[in-house]
């Protein structure tokens, strides 16, 4: 029993490898540091590309950010509905592939990825973001792009 529930477990966790970064959850300072960056004002929205347990949704709502967080384990996406749901008039959890996402309502949006999807993520962010859209991207930067601030391994950029 608890052999099939390691399975599903390892499975749940391993089979994002296909899609993104596997999950590592970003750490309180570097969140605070990211929404401290990108700066929003109450009731603009934030994407979440690969939201994990929805730490950094929640932090965001708390500042009074509209928050959607796209999330491909559905384990963490439950997580995340549940750990926001105090906050469920302004954070959405969408279980499924960010790639996939629509990013022309974001004002902001963060990313703790890997250097090998960082290109992917600069051609859908040119593609389809509205001028002026920032970009918070923690440890892995955008290549040849150049960066508009930086703090605590964040990187900041503006589209
Ligand atoms: C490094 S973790 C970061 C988690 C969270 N953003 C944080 O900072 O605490 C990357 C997350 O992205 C998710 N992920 C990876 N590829 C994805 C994809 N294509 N669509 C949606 N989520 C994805 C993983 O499941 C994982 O939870």
């Amino acid at each position: 029993m608890i052999f099939i529930f390691l399975v599903i477990l390892l499975c749940l966790f391993g089979f994002v490898l296909l899609f993104g970064a596997p999950y590592v959850p970003t750490m309180r300072k570097q969140s605070q540091t990211a929404l401290d960056m990108v700066s929003l004002k109450p009731g603009q929205t934030l994407y979440e590309l690969g939201s994990g347990d929805g730490r950094v949704l929640r932090q965001a709502a708390q500042r009074g950010y509209n928050v959607v967080g796209y999330e491909i384990n559905p384990l963490l996406a439950l997580i995340a509905y549940v750990y926001t749901w105090k906050y469920r008039k302004q954070v959405k959890v969408v279980c499924g592939n960010f790639w996939k996402a629509d990013l022309a309502p974001a004002d902001a949006v963060f990313v703790f990825l890997l250097d090998r999807y960082m290109e992917k993520l600069d051609n859908k962010m040119k593609n389809e973001v509205k001028k002026g859209t920032l970009l918070a991207s923690f440890a892995f930067q955008i290549p040849d792009k150049k960066i508009a601030k930086q703090s605590n391994g964040i990187f900041l950029y503006k589209y």
